[in-house]
């Protein structure tokens, strides 16, 4: 039997908090997953999946996530430090009731990650760190509104960019949005997978192994991993109500990369290659997705 947490009668209340019986409600999906874990399939436990309660906490979460990400799109530009970013970041989020979740996360110091050209990821912002024209940077954004997680970055580009730096910064986003394009409530996160690794590679970029996506909701990270690499019909089951996260490392060159700052933080390409990144957080429905923070 697939482990699922207490066993419900077909007039219980159903486990979602709907108030409904489990039989108007959750039953028939509950049984579903029943019959793919028997059939050998990968199914995530029903402690993952989001209530509409839980879905609309994070809404009002991602709704200050997003708002930052809107101030820092406002005010970067060439000249601008690191730190300013995340200070702009910092008050936003506090302003608005809420928690910037990288701070303290783990021991970061920041509440944002500023990912300037090589920097693949986990960027420290820094009053050392200026932002100069032709630049292209990532700021990642996560926020805890009353307990409930929020996760997303963008590309900023400062002032006039280079080509090449342009279209990885665009072939990225079209990797995100493909992806998206791949979520069906009853498929496969390798779907998911499959489409980003198949755009970025056509392009000739390449995907980061070590750093994806994930769960997210009451917890800042929650399983599975989610991969960017790999075959579509494969991995856990999108069932509705899984919220995770689409967020793939791009690099212009090879996809290895370094962790040996001693930071502990700044992940850099291994071969001086800039790197691109977008994340979008979003939950499965009955009938397709909805993207909460972007
Ligand atoms: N926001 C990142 C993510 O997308 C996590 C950053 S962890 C931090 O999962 F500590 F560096 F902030
Ligand atoms: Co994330």
């Amino acid at each position: 039997m697939y482990d699922n947490g207490p066993v419900l009668g077909r007039n219980d209340t159903c486990w979602c908090g709907s108030g409904k019986k489990y039989k108007k409600c959750h039953l028939a999906m509950d049984e579903r997953l029943q019959e793919l874990w028997d059939a050998g399939e990968e199914v995530l436990p029903r402690s993952l999946m989001k209530t509409p309660e839980d879905i609309e906490g994070i809404r009002r979460s991602a709704a200050v996530n997003m708002g930052a990400l809107d101030e820092v799109a406002r005010r970067i530009g060439p000249g601008v430090t690191t730190a300013e970013i995340d200070r702009w970041v910092h008050d936003y989020t506090v302003e608005h009731g809420a928690i910037p979740a990288p701070l303290d996360y783990e021991g970061f110091p920041k509440s944002c990650c500023t990912s300037v050209n090589g920097v693949v990821c986990h960027g420290i912002p820094s009053d050392d760190e200026v932002l100069k024209e032709g630049d292209v940077v990532n700021v990642d954004c996560s926020t805890i509104l009353d307990g409930y997680f929020s996760d997303s970055s963008r590309m900023f580009t400062v002032g006039e960019v280079s080509e090449e730096r342009g279209r990885l910064v665009e072939v990225t986003r079209e990797s995100v949005e493909r992806g998206l394009a791949a979520v069906r409530p009853w498929g496969h996160l390798g779907d998911v997978a499959h489409a980003v690794q198949e755009h970025v590679e056509a392009a000739g970029y390449s995907v980061v192994r070590e750093f994806g996506g994930h769960g997210i909701g009451l917890e800042f990270h929650e399983d599975p991993f989610v991969g960017f690499v790999g075959e579509a019909g494969t991995g856990p089951v999108l069932a509705p109500g899984f919220c995770f996260t689409i967020e793939p490392m791009v690099n212009a060159g090879e996809p290895d990369i370094d962790m040996s700052d001693p930071n502990g933080w700044t992940v850099r390409t291994k071969d001086g290659s800039d790197s691109a990144q977008w994340e979008v957080q979003l939950v499965v429905t009955e009938d397709g997705y909805e993207v909460l923070s972007r």
